[in-house]
């Protein structure tokens, strides 16, 4: 089994090192994840490459829409996250009500935006969507620098979460 990457990316990196980032991030995802039936066992392994890859990442995590309009917080690494999110509120929610990807630059200018740490500044929140239309949970990023995201990680999480919501399309998002 390959091990996750032992450099991580600074946030300095511009849009071409990220795509070459992720792009390995998903060759290491995709080895960890073939076979694997346990959704949490891989939302584990999703969570640790990307904390691993990127050193702007300094929250990762899945939300799961684990009870009718409520999200709960499933596998993460940080500081500890809110435990709960109704859907009505927070960036969060925002994504999966949206099923859009939320990205939010500066969460000091952003209302919604639940802040279960006083030192992020920037957040990029991804829905999990099955091929078939159903919301599964959200991937959330946070970051401590402003403006850590751009187009490139937008589209990399994006991949990510569309590879897991296929892989899982079947799972109740318990
Ligand atoms: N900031 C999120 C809440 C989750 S924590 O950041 C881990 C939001 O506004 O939905």
């Amino acid at each position: 089994m390959s091990e996750s990457a032992n450099v991580r990316l600074p946030v300095s990196a511009d849009a071409h090192e990220r795509e070459r980032s992720y792009a390995d991030v998903a060759l290491r995802i995709g080895g960890l994840l073939d076979g694997e039936t346990d959704w949490i066992a891989a939302l584990s392994s999703v969570v640790a490459e990307l904390k691993a890859a990127f050193a702007y990442f300094d929250w990762v995590g899945f939300y799961r829409l684990a009870e009718p309009g409520c999200l709960v917080v499933g596998p993460y690494q940080g500081g500890h996250g809110c435990l709960r999110i109704p859907l009505g509120r927070g960036v969060c929610g925002a994504a999966a009500r949206t099923r859009q990807t939320q990205l939010v630059p500066d969460v000091t200018a952003c209302v919604d935006h639940i802040a279960c740490s006083s030192s992020t500044r920037s957040e990029i929140v991804v829905p999990l969507v099955t091929p078939n239309g159903r919301l599964l949970g959200v991937l959330d990023v946070d970051s401590d620098t402003a403006d850590a995201f751009d187009r490139a990680d937008q589209e990399g999480l994006e991949a990510i979460a569309a590879d897991l919501a296929r892989r899982f399309q079947d799972q109740h998002p318990l």
